[in-house]
C-alpha cells in the first residue's frame, strides 16, 4: 500500500497536450476514480503512473519516493484493462502465477498464493481451467487475481468493466469494489462511466480537455459540482442564469426566471464569490412535476410537458417554461404526465447549487 502523487505533471505529444500542469493525490488505501469523456487525459495518467508512458514535466511520486526514472518492471503495481489479454493456452494458475515467476517466488509459495488470489475474488477451485471454460465476468476477476497476487503498491484499473454486458458490468463493479476493500490497496480507476464512478469511488477526480475539473467525494461532487461541466457530466441538470438579489450571513437569495426569488444555504454556493449574477444548477431528478397546484410556500411555476422520454419506473420529461426548456426525470406514481399536459413545476431549494458566471 502505498500512496501516489503527481506534482505538475504534463504530457504532450508532439505540440498537443493531453494533460495540462496537475497535481493529484490517490491517497493510500483508497479507491480513487479518474472521471471523465473519452479523450480528456485519464488513460495518459495511468500509463504516466505505471511507467508505460514518461510525462513531459512534473514528477510522480509512489510511497514518497520520485519514480520518474524507475522502470515498470520495478514498480510493483498491479494492472487491469479492459481487454483483460490472460493467454489461453495456460490453465489459470498458470496466467495468474505468470507475474510471480518474475519475482523469485517459489513453486509451492506461488501454488498457495494463486490459491489465496482465487480466494479474493470469490472463484476458488478453478486453478486447472482455461480461460475459455469461464464466463466474461469470471475472467475479468481472474485478471483482478493475477493483478492482486504479486501484492502491488498501487492498482490500476483502466475501464477494466466496459467489455462486460450492462447487467454483468453492475453486479461486477460491487465485486471489484469489494475485492478492493478486502485488500485495501491503493487503487487507480478510469472510466468515462459517471454511475460506475459514484458507485465504487471513495474520491472523484472529473477530467476534461486534459485538466482537472474538480475532486471530491462521490456525494460532493454530484450535489456541489464546481463547473458547469462537472453537472453535466454527472447526470443530467438544468442551468439558469440568475441575479443575486441579496446575501445573508449563511445564504444567497437569488433571483430565478419564472421562479422568482430563491433562498438557498451558503454552502450551496460555494465559488459564487460576491459575484451579481451566477448560475443555477438544478438537477433533472430534482425538479417535481404534479398536476395540481404546487403546495404552499413552494418554490413553483408553471409548465407544460412537450416530450416524455418513458423509462418503465421513471420518465423523463421536457418541460417547457416560457422560452426555456427543463428536464425532470421522476417517479412514475400512477400514470405518466401525456405530452401536452400542463404541470406544476417544483424546485427545493436545498436540492440546487450555485455557480459563478465562469465556472
Ligand atoms: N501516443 C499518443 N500519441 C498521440 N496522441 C495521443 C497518444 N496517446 C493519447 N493521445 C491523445 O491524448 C488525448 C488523451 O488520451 P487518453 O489519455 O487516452 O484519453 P482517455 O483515456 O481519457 O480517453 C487524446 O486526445 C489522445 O488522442
Ligand atoms: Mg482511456
Amino acid at each position: 500500500m502505498a500512496r501516489v502523487e503527481l506534482k505538475q505533471i504534463t504530457k504532450s505529444f508532439g505540440s498537443f497536450k493531453a494533460v495540462h500542469e496537475s497535481d493529484v493525490l490517490f491517497e493510500e488505501g483508497s479507491f480513487t476514480t479518474l472521471l471523465g469523456p473519452s479523450g480528456c487525459g485519464k488513460t495518459t495518467i495511468l500509463r504516466m503512473v505505471s511507467g508505460l508512458e514518461s510525462p513531459t514535466s512534473g514528477d510522480i511520486m509512489i510511497g514518497g519516493k520520485r519514480i520518474n526514472d524507475v522502470p515498470i518492471h520495478k514498480r510493483n503495481l498491479g494492472l487491469v484493462f479492459q481487454n483483460y489479454a490472460l493467454f489461453p493456452h495456460r490453465t489459470i494458475a498458470e496466467n495468474i502465477a505468470f507475474g510471480l515467476k518474475y519475482r523469485g517466488v517459489s513453486k509451492a509459495d506461488a501454488a498457495q498464493k494463486v490459491k489465496d488470489a482465487l480466494e479474493i475474488v470469490r472463484l476458488p477451485g478453478v486453478e486447472d481451467r482455461y480461460p475459455s471454460q469461464l464466463s466474461g465476468g469470471q475472467q475479468q476477476r481472474i485478471a483482478m487475481a493475477r493483478a492482486i497476487v504479486i501484492e502491488p503498491d498501487v492498482l490500476l484499473l483502466d475501464e477494466p468493466l466496459s467489455a462486460l454486458d450492462a447487467n454483468l458490468r453492475e453486479d461486477m463493479r460491487v465485486e471489484l469494489k469489494a475485492i478492493q476493500h478486502r485488500i485495501g490497496v491503493t487503487s487507480i480507476f478510469v472510466t468515462h462511466d459517471q454511475s460506475e464512478a459514484l458507485a465504487m469511488s471513495d474520491r472523484i477526480i472529473v477530467m476534461s480537455a486534459g485538466r482537472i475539473e474538480q475532486v471530491g467525494a462521490p456525494e460532493e461532487v454530484y450535489n456541489n459540482p464546481a463547473s458547469e461541466f462537472v453537472a453535466n457530466f454527472l447526470g443530467a441538470s438544468n442551468i439558469v442564469a440568475v441575479d443575486v438579489k441579496g446575501r445573508g450571513a449563511d445564504d444567497v437569495t437569488l433571483e430565478v426566471p419564472h421562479f422568482g426569488a430563491v433562498t438557498l444555504h451558503a454552502n450551496r454556493a460555494v465559488n459564487l464569490g460576491d459575484a451579481a449574477k451566477g448560475k443555477l444548477v438544478i438537477r433533472a431528478e430534482k425538479l417535481h412535476l404534479s398536476d395540481g397546484a404546487a403546495p404552499e410556500g413552494a418554490v413553483s411555476t408553471k409548465g407544460v410537458v412537450e416530450a416524455v422520454d418513458y423509462q418503465g419506473q421513471l420518465a423523463r420529461y421536457f418541460v417547457r417554461i416560457g422560452d426555456v426548456q427543463f428536464q425532470a426525470m421522476n417517479m412514475i406514481d400512477g400514470a405518466p404526465f401525456a405530452q401536452g399536459a400542463e404541470v406544476s413545476v417544483v424546485l427545493n431549494p436545498d436540492d440546487c447549487s450555485v455557480l459563478a458566471n465562469e465556472a
